[in-house]
């Protein structure tokens, strides 16, 4: 399988995205395993587990897997996953680890076609950072889903923390470590979507939303992030 070459991580583009991961892979790596990152400690990791159990699949494609602390997770509990991402050593460091099957992809090669199997879900936690790469991603869905089978992606809330001081319209951000202790380096930009833009997203691809969960910060009160589950319809 192909992956899309390193950029440079400033470029705010779908290769800038990229080029960061692959120069962060470590201190992310330690980051995750050592639970660095408060705000996945306190609600969003145990939101996405809940939000994938409710499907109660036997199947789960694990898109940007990172590391692969959610396969893990997923596959304690009997789900057969399956992780891709693009980042070698990612990859690596969640082979290891186990708990799943993995292999270095990136999003344009999903839509070619480089996994043929279907999966009952496909979940994407904090993966979907990019512009066209997102938009291919989608496109490819359907035919990752099985019949009945759900896309559920896990993001920061467009309104309660991504949009921060830009105006409420699509488009690049420079990303941060802010909060996050850790040997990195420059962080990967990311492309922020309005809410509409995200509900088009499923819309416009066969997929239909059937919730957005809105898990709340207990210190802050606040949504801590956005989990759209959406059903295949195609
Ligand atoms: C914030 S990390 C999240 C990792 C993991 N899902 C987690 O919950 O820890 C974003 C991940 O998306 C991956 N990624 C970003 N763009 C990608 C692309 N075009 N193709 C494949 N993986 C990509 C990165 O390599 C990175 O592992």
């Amino acid at each position: 399988m192909t992956s899309v070459h390193p950029a440079t991580p400033k470029s705010l583009d779908d290769e800038g995205i990229v080029a960061a991961w692959h120069q962060n892979a470590r201190p992310w790596t330690q980051a995750v395993r050592d639970g660095r990152i408060e705000s996945r400690r306190t609600v969003t990791d145990r939101a996405i587990i809940e939000a994938v159990m409710s499907r109660q699949p036997g199947s789960v494609l694990d898109i940007g897997c990172g590391e692969g602390w959610l396969a893990r997770a997923l596959a304690a509990q009997g789900i057969s996953v399956t992780g891709m991402d693009v980042v070698p050593e990612l990859v690596e460091a969640a082979q290891r680890a186990g708990g799943g099957t993995f292999c270095i992809a990136a999003y344009a090669d999903l839509a070619a076609g480089a996994i043929l199997n279907r999966f009952d879900v496909a979940v994407a936690n904090f993966s979907l950072l990019g512009d066209t790469s997102v938009d291919e991603l989608f496109a490819a869905m359907p035919q990752l889903l099985s019949v009945g089978g759900a896309f559920i992606v896990q993001t920061l809330h467009p309104t309660a923390i991504a949009r921060g001081e830009h105006p409420y319209r699509d488009g690049w951000r420079e990303g941060t470590w802010a909060g996050i202790e850790g040997d990195f380096k420059d962080p990967a930009p990311w492309y922020f979507r309005t809410l509409g833009s995200w509900t088009r997203l499923f819309r416009n691809n066969g997929l239909q939303l059937l919730e957005i969960r809105e898990p709340v910060h207990p210190g802050t009160g606040s949504p801590a992030s956005a989990i759209f589950i959406a059903a295949c319809t195609a």
